[in-house]
């Protein structure tokens, strides 16, 4: 089957000559029932990339097919597929949450009937029903940035784009929308396309994540796929009384161990599996005089990951 969104060439220069090249020759096949996720930095062509998949932005080259329509030719039909749920939150405050929802579901061409269900069916699943008459200047970050996602599916899209929805929102409702992406997608089959700069929230969410940076997409795969591009090694951190040459050279001879360093106080073990390593650790401690205070394995990550790609942090 052809994946329902195919990414090619995308290109995005604003203010060219001189201007900021935004998003570099993009290419990406996403398939259809896939959670995506883009993980990047403030400033990585995130948002830019979401406005031209959504028909909101013309690239400078190179085009995008969504479910079988072209962003440069078929602009309309598009955004008539796709739901968008906009970084910004796009709501009028003086109006309850019910209202809003009326006012953008009547922007999307529902009336009558039909509209009031899709209302009703949106604030139940955006957990408003109780909040549905409060004027939206008296909801929470979180309250506020749930609305923005019931506008994204009120005309019940099969492909939804969510622009780091969980920006500053209380880590309850931050729990509510990742939960809601994974419902979405697994009990409508809803092709889901999210950013952020979270990498717990790509790990936790994603079948696959595009690693992008200045504009370009610099890794594509799952996590595991990603993480053992940089050699899944787990890192052992022992913290200790004191460190001796006899322990550290111990430590090297346990199967698996690649890497020991210590300093301050703390060793640094890096091994093939650092929960295997560990027994053997604690074992040369003993022989060596060595007294553990604490523990703590730290597995791979996607912020190993773009370290090891970038040179930087994810967030600096
Ligand atoms: N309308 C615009 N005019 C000129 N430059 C822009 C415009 N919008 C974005 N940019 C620049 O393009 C680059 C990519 O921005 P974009 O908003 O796509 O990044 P992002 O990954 O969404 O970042 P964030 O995580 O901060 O939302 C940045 O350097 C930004 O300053
Ligand atoms: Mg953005």
């Amino acid at each position: 089957m052809a994946p329902i969104i195919h990414i090619q060439d995308l290109r995005k220069q604003y203010d060219p000559p001189r201007g900021v090249l935004a998003v570099q020759d993009v290419d990406l096949d996403i398939e259809e029932g896939e959670i995506f996720s883009f993980l990047g930095p403030n400033g990585a062509g995130k948002t830019t990339t979401i406005s031209m998949i959504s028909g909101l932005l013309t690239p400078t080259s190179g085009d995008a097919v969504i479910g079988g329509y072209s962003i440069t030719q078929s602009p309309m039909a598009v955004k008539e597929l796709i739901g968008v749920v906009p970084q910004e939150i796009a709501l009028y405050p003086t109006l309850t949450g019910r209202q809003n929802l009326r006012f953008f579901g009547q922007l999307y061409g529902l009336g009558g009937a039909e509209l009031d269900r899709r209302v009703d069916e949106v604030l139940e699943f955006i957990d408003l029903t109780e909040h549905a008459n409060v004027k939206v200047e008296k909801y929470s970050g979180g309250m506020k940035r749930r609305v923005n996602i019931g506008v994204g599916l009120l005309h019940n899209p099969k492909i939804v784009y969510m622009d780091e929805p969980t920006v500053g929102v209380d880590p309850q409702s931050r729990r509510r929308i990742l939960d809601t992406v994974k419902q979405l997608n697994q009990e409508r089959g809803m092709t889901v396309l999210y950013t952020t700069h979270y990498m717990e929230e790509a790990q936790e969410l994603s079948d696959r994540v595009g690693i992008i940076d200045h504009g370009e997409m610099i890794a594509v795969g799952t996590v595991g796929q990603l993480i053992s591009q940089i050699g899944e090694e787990d890192r052992l951190v022992l913290r200790v009384d004191a460190i001796n040459d006899a322990f550290l050279d111990g430590l090297r001879k346990i199967e698996g161990v690649t890497d020991v360093s210590g300093a301050d106080g703390e060793v640094c073990v890096l091994a093939k599996r650092g929960r295997k390593a560990m027994p053997a650790a604690i074992h040369v401690a003993g022989e060596t005089g060595v007294l553990i205070e604490s523990v703590r394995i730290e597995e791979p990550d996607l912020e190993a990951v773009f370290l090891y790609l970038t040179g930087r942090a994810l967030r600096e």
